[in-house]
């Protein structure tokens, strides 16, 4: 009986799409569809609206026997595929938004083919490859091989590694392993000027509270921690612990934290210092470890995005800290059937998921392929892009440039003396033209638009193509 179900299972399905196999034919099959839509996408990137104006909803029902791969790769192309944004495009200035580089998009292919679960190790190089992937990322920001880490999901889950690095280092100096019996008797203050969403989100998720912060006055015309104001809270604090949040780069203001008088008072006060440089950390390849980032090396823990200005596929953030063990403490898995043979700490036992995908080879393939002058090289183009944006809008009437732009954010808004447009109305038009998206912002209490520039297939065609839609909505208003 078992021998004629064996028998059954192995026979060809009539309809050989339907059932799982790889096989040489099927294989050609996939590749050779997969060149013609890889092919399409990249000749209609140009043309295609940067933004779907109509969102579709899908057609599909949970079929009971599957379509095969030829109708369900029809389906594809008729219904879904040209309803995707160009957000792997030179005009999707919207959040903070990185594109595919070609190497990396290759290194992603390989990462679904091979299906590793870089979650254990002991199996397979890649473990390793993780391992070193991070550290060549400390070489290319010139951080201390002293940090450790791995990739994350992306910078809000590496803001959530850090609250929970933090929240055991403060439980650790009150003599609490928070990670086992929870954080009730945990005293702790938790200060920050200018905190991402992401890292709000992160401190709700840790069981702070996304309000349980206290806002450090900035300085003016700036998102940046006054340090006055820093140590005034500090020395106030009426909690056994304290815990600092800094940015380098806000994601409006594109302001960076003074880590090193910030780290100063850290170290007296005994505080943890997180350091949220999602995309700022990229301004360290221009200026060097003395410029704008000065100081970032002497954070408790950091947060940096690949899939921002690495030009990595989603998803890929990464999470450095120089006390791994708080990490680990607060991570680890123990189960007989997942113990390690390695000498390292397994992955799964210094991050949120078990099983983790290979995020790391994008990655490692992108700092072998391009180094570090093509990376560089990138990231200056996107500044030198921003600028001629924020100089064009600072020279035409109808628009006001409202903060000199110093990195690769524009932040602008009509002239309210030449139109009645408002920020909404006048990124909304910018936005159905099809030419570019971009996504709203507040500055200083008023509503802005921010075009973000870190795509590095953005050409300076694209820059014009901005200022022509631009000119054109303000005559057309
Ligand atoms: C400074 C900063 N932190 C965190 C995030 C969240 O990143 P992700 O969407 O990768 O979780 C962003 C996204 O724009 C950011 O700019």
């Amino acid at each position: 009986m078992l021998l004629f179900f064996q028998w059954l299972m192995e026979q060809p399905s009539k309809d050989s799409g339907t059932k799982m196999n790889y096989s040489k034919d099927s294989n050609q099959q996939l590749l050779d569809a997969f060149i013609k839509q890889f092919n399409h996408f990249h000749e209609n990137i140009v043309s295609r609206p940067v933004a779907s104006s109509v969102l579709h909803q899908p057609s599909c029902h949970l079929p009971k026997s599957g379509l095969g791969f030829e109708k369900l790769d029809t389906k594809l192309s008729e219904e879904i595929l040209p309803n995707m944004s160009a957000s792997n495009g030179g005009r999707y200035w919207g959040f903070v938004t990185g594109g595919a580089n070609p190497i990396a998009t290759y290194a992603d292919w390989l990462v679904s083919t091979y299906n590793q679960n870089v979650s254990i190790g002991g199996d397979s190089i890649a473990t390793s490859i993780e391992l070193r992937s991070v550290e060549m990322l400390c070489e290319l920001f010139d951080l201390p091989a002293t940090f450790k880490g791995l990739f994350t999901s992306g910078a809000t889950a590496a803001n959530l590694l850090a609250a929970f690095t933090a929240r055991q280092f403060v439980g650790h100096q009150q003599g609490l392993d928070i990670a086992k019996s929870g954080m009730k008797a945990l005293e702790v203050s938790i200060y920050s000027a200018t905190p991402h969403a992401s890292m709000t989100k992160s401190l709700a998720m840790a069981g702070f509270g996304s309000e349980s912060y206290i806002k450090i006055d900035c300085e003016a015309n700036s998102e940046s921690m006054q340090i006055e104001s820093l140590e005034n809270a500090l020395k106030s604090n009426s909690k056994k612990g304290a815990i600092v949040i800094a940015s380098a780069a806000t994601v409006t203001g594109t302001d960076f934290d003074d880590f090193i008088n910030i780290s100063k008072l850290c170290k007296q006060y005994g505080a943890w210092l997180h350091v949220d440089a999602a995309f700022g950390i990229f301004e360290r390849l221009i200026s060097g470890k003395n410029g704008r980032t000065a100081g970032l090396e002497l954070a408790d823990s950091i947060t940096l995005d690949c899939h921002k200005w690495l030009n990595v596929p989603y998803d890929c953030g990464v999470f450095l800290t120089s006390n791994q063990e708080m990490l680990r403490q607060s991570c680890e898995v123990k189960a007989p059937y997942l113990q390690s043979v390695e000498e390292e700490i397994p992955f799964m036992s210094l991050g949120i998921e078990n099983s983790r995908r290979f995020r790391a080879l994008p990655v490692w393939a992108t700092l072998m392929g391009y180094g570090r002058d093509g990376i560089k090289s990138a990231i200056k183009k996107n500044i030198q892009q921003a600028k001629k944006l924020a100089d064009w809008l600072n020279s035409n009437s109808n628009y006001l440039l409202v903060k000199a732009c110093q990195l690769n954010v524009v932040l602008f808004k009509p002239n309210p003396a030449v139109t009645t447009l408002t920020s909404s109305e006048c990124m909304s038009r910018l936005n159905q033209s099809g030419q570019l998206f971009l996504t709203p912002g507040s500055w200083q209490g008023e509503p802005i638009i921010r075009a973000a520039i870190s795509n590095w297939s953005t050409s300076d065609e694209d820059i014009e193509t901005a200022i022509v839609q631009l000119a054109a909505i303000m005559t057309n208003s």
